[in-house]
């Protein structure tokens, strides 16, 4: 595996591989319990940890515990077989609630939530380090400087290394990085998601935050792998925002068949080419260096590190190939083009989850 290229990680003085690995649609959201195959996930996992990638990422609530304990699975047997553990970042969230049935309950970002979550993460994972603890999203209710006391705590108890932010607002951003340096912001980004570049990319810089796209290939739309709301199983709970639905729907797709027109024309894939531009969005080069910190205004790009999601070995495998996708100034104003800055038509959530991002 070629290691040319790294992303900063923070102001933690480690740089990692580009790409790492969202592991939730091994376990929750994109399809039916009885569709999932638990072995070619953990392959899955596994293979990236072999490959080189050092972000994994995971959530309490994905699939309620049930992704934890696949990735914990997973790091046992890549230890076992001699991986280096000290060398990945294994990345999980809490702040969401759910009950045993899965249902939502809302927020809880107080340090007492944060202490039991954290502790109940550790099981799942069988006992692997958080490295990096996110609050998956800012509870209204409690003060953000408040939550973050509560996960400093966790990190002089050594529970945690690291901690991150989820889909939080730039002021919120910064009053938390107050309390405590913040390593991550994990937020939505895209080709056709790109608000984090209004202010979210500033601050970042900034601050020397490392900005983590989730969902850098639009749920797996810009793929170019749906022509039609009905591509989606039963169980799939994407058609629920809007931008998935109806006439939005169909608007969106002239994104998704430029990008592959473009990628057939670059002999790279769509999902190469979505999140080779996202790459090209922030600090990522052969010479990544660490973040930047300076005065407002002073640096706009972020260091960006995606987590594009797959449960299959042959996605990983593409996805890994994306590093190596080159794009010249006019491939990026090809598809600065197709979809400039709110382009996209529809909501990337339901509205109870709208109501949540951004706090
Ligand atoms: N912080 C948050 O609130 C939040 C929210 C959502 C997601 N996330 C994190 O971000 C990660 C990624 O987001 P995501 O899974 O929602 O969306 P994504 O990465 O944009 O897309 C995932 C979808 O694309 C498919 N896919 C992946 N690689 C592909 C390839 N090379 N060719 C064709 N299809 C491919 C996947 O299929 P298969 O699964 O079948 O391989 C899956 O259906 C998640 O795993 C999670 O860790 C965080």
């Amino acid at each position: 595996m070629q290691m040319s290229k790294t992303v900063a990680l923070g102001r933690t003085g480690r740089s990692l591989f580009p790409v790492g690995l969202g592991c939730m649609s091994m376990s929750d959201f994109y399809d039916r319990p009885e569709d999932r195959d638990e072995q070619e996930s953990i392959a899955t996992i596994v293979e990236a940890l072999d490959a080189g990638i050092q972000l994994i990422d995971t959530a309490d609530v994905y699939g309620n515990g049930h992704n934890e304990m696949l990735v914990g699975k997973a790091f046992r047997q890549w230890r076992e077989a001699g991986g280096d553990r000290d060398d990945v970042i294994l990345a999980t969230k809490f702040g969401n609630v759910r009950d045993g049935d899965g249902n939502w309950l809302g927020r809880n970002g107080t340090p007492e939530y944060a202490q039991f979550a954290c502790e109940r993460s550790l099981k799942f994972l069988d006992g692997e380090t958080i490295d990096l603890y996110y609050l998956h999203r800012v509870d209204a209710k409690t003060p953000i400087e408040e939550t973050v006391g509560g996960m400093a705590r966790l990190v002089e108890q050594g529970k945690v290394r690291y901690i991150g932010l989820s889909e939080a607002s730039a002021d919120t951003l910064r009053r938390a990085n107050a309390v405590h340096p913040i390593t991550a912001l994990q937020t939505e980004y895209s080709l056709w998601y790109r608000e984090p570049e209004r202010e979210h990319f500033a601050i970042c810089a900034q601050l020397g935050i490392t900005f983590v796209p989730y969902s850098p290939l639009g749920r797996g739309f810009l793929t170019g792998n749906y022509s039609k709301p009905e591509d989606f199983a039963q169980g799939d709970s994407r058609p629920s925002a809007s931008r998935f639905q109806g006439d939005n729907f169909a608007y969106n797709l002239q994104l998704a068949e430029g990008i592959k027109t473009l990628a057939r024309q670059l002999g790279c894939t769509p999902a190469q080419l979505a999140l080779a531009w996202i790459m090209a969005q922030g600090r990522t080069g052969e010479n990544s260096e660490p973040a930047h910190i300076g005065a407002p205004g002073d640096a706009v790009r972020p260091n960006i590190l995606p987590i594009p999601g797959c449960k299959q070995r042959g996605h990983l495998r593409d996805n890994i190939g994306s590093v190596a996708v080159e794009l010249s100034q006019s491939n990026l104003a090809t598809l600065e083009q197709l979809a400039p800055i709110g382009w996209a038509q529809g909501e990337r959530y339901a509205p109870q989850g709208m109501a949540a991002v951004n706090l």
